[in-house]
């Protein structure tokens, strides 16, 4: 089977988030199980070109591609993901992908992923590479589903080519004025009010995605339950209901080859769970790295995220009074809104021998952090999958986590199983989304920190579970077959 992955996002090359860290992974296991990938992705400023030895691709060669009046040169560069043999290929058009940030608020922000839909479609072409299936990540890639079907359906090269939409935050929707369709080449009789690319006035990338694809999924059972409500589905509940018999839920699964504490290159003491007491040494290298002291009957809380409110900083905002009057450390790091940087940058100001931020991106403070750490919160309003408790459960950092989507298939409550008479409990969770709720579980956690047995039990239940893509990897396979099938048979 032929898989062509599309995504804006991809580990290592260009990442802001899970995205990239799935479309990093997913296709090597993928690759192993024997399928056949190819990786798709802008190359952004950002990529550096030398280090991942970057090649032009002379197949594909120069490609004019229209778009809104003007036909820009696209160029196509050629590597591999580390490590395995699965191709990655890089559309190059350095007047919508040389730009400081990969994602941006410009006003041509539509135009970038068009292009990159479009280009995706056509160096298929110019590889005479004919997939199966085109596996297309979140609204940047939205449209490939209803280009297939509808803009280059006189090309019988693509009669056997299936497309899936993977969901992997439907708050982001790639909602553009009307014009855009105009831009985009869509037909404009496909645009009216609650017609298949039209959301409240707006064209959706995501929408159009969700109604052409053959097959949908999300990235957690939950999640996936939950968007088809009106309290999660941002307003794209209803297509999911519409298209429930081709949608499902899918975890996630983790690269231990990148997030493992007993290979990962940067942590300085090397960790499992047989020797689980070495883990101490990170919280001491960390605390000192950033001047703090170390104190081990103090827990150290970490935080690793985009700093949005998604993330449930609203609800840390709301309780930061009882949470800097518990003794607690805490090493955060995250970028995003300037409300929540500047919260965090004061608290470290307030607080220097409490709270350390870093505001940036920073990969190998991610990975310090996460070994370093006791505790990892994790509050967010909702949360499709979530990869950093999961990483989390593997460091023995145990996840405080508000149980909602990926959280509440990954995090088991210790209260919760202790009661149902199982010692199984990975973690801490609360079921209301409240200022209260999160003060009160991390009592409990600091609470239970204290006993150092029952704290290790924990740990090693988090650090024996296993979300290695294998499992995940060979669902995507039957969720291809699935979209093949109903591509060709309905
Ligand atoms: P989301 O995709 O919603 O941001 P996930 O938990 O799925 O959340 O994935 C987040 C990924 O991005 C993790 O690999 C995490 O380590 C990484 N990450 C988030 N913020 C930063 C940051 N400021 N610096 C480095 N890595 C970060
Ligand atoms: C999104 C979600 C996150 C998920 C990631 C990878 O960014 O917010 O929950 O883990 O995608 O699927």
């Amino acid at each position: 089977m032929k898989v062509a992955f599309a995504s804006s996002e991809v580990f290592p090359f260009a990442k802001t988030g899970g995205l990239g860290d799935v479309t990093g992974a997913l296709p090597k296991y993928l690759h192993k199980l024997g399928i056949d990938v190819k990786v798709f992705l802008p190359k952004y400023a950002v990529i550096d070109h030398s280090k991942y030895n970057l090649d032009y691709s002379y197949p594909i060669g120069e490609m004019p591609i229209r778009l809104a009046g003007t036909t820009h040169q696209v160029r196509v560069f050629h590597s591999y993901l580390p490590g395995s043999q699965v191709e990655v290929y890089f559309i190059d058009c350095p007047h919508y992908y040389h730009r400081k940030h990969i994602y941006t608020n410009d006003a041509d922000e539509d135009e970038r992923f068009i292009l990159f839909n479009k280009a995706v479609i056509e160096s298929l072409q110019r590889l005479n590479w004919k997939p199966d299936v085109i596996n297309c990540a979140d609204w940047q890639t939205g449209l490939l589903p209803l280009y297939i079907k509808d803009n280059y359906s006189w090309d019988r090269f693509f009669d056997q080519t299936a497309t899936i939409m993977t969901i992997h935050n439907v708050g982001y929707q790639g909602r553009f004025p009307k014009e855009t369709v105009h831009k985009a080449e869509i037909r404009p009789e496909l645009f009216f009010e609650n017609s298949p690319i039209e959301i409240w006035g707006s064209v959706s990338f995501l929408k159009a995605g969700l109604m052409y694809a053959d097959a949908i999924n999300t990235v957690s059972e939950t999640y996936a339950r939950e968007i088809t409500t009106s309290e999660y589905g941002e307003g794209l509940e209803g297509v999911l209901r519409y298209r429930i018999n081709d949608f499902q839920g899918i975890l996630n699964g983790v690269d231990y080859t990148v997030w493992n504490p007993e290979t990962d290159k940067f942590i300085p003491a090397k960790y499992s769970i047989e020797s689980m007491e070495e883990k101490r040494m990170n919280k001491k290298y960390l605390l000192e790295t950033v001047k703090m002291k170390y104190d081990p009957d103090i827990p150290l809380v970490g935080i690793v995220s985009r700093l949005v409110a998604q993330k449930g900083f609203d609800l840390i905002v709301k309780s930061i009074y009882d949470l800097m009057n518990m003794n607690l450390q805490w090493a955060i790091l995250g970028s995003g809104a300037d409300e929540y940087e500047n919260l965090f940058r004061s608290l470290s100001y307030a607080y220097p021998d409490k709270v350390f931020s870093y505001i940036g991106f920073h990969d190998e403070l991610s990975h310090l952090i996460e070994a370093g750490a006791d505790i990892f919160l994790m509050p967010s309003r909702y949360e499709p999958c979530g990869l950093n408790q999961i990483y989390s459960l593997k460091y023995g950092t145990v996840p405080v986590v508000h149980k909602t989507g990926g959280l509440a298939d990954t995090v088991q409550d210790w209260h919760e199983y202790f009661a149902r008479g199982e010692m199984s409990g990975t973690g801490f969770s609360f079921e209301h989304y409240l200022p209260s709720a999160l003060v009160s579980t991390m009592h409990r956690a600091a609470g239970v920190y204290r006993d150092r047995e029952t704290w290790g039990r924990i740990m090693y239940n988090g650090m024996i579970k296993d979300f290695s893509w294998e499992a995940s990897a060979r669902k995507y396979i039957d969720l291809y077959h699935k979209a093949i099938y109903n591509h060709r048979f309905r």
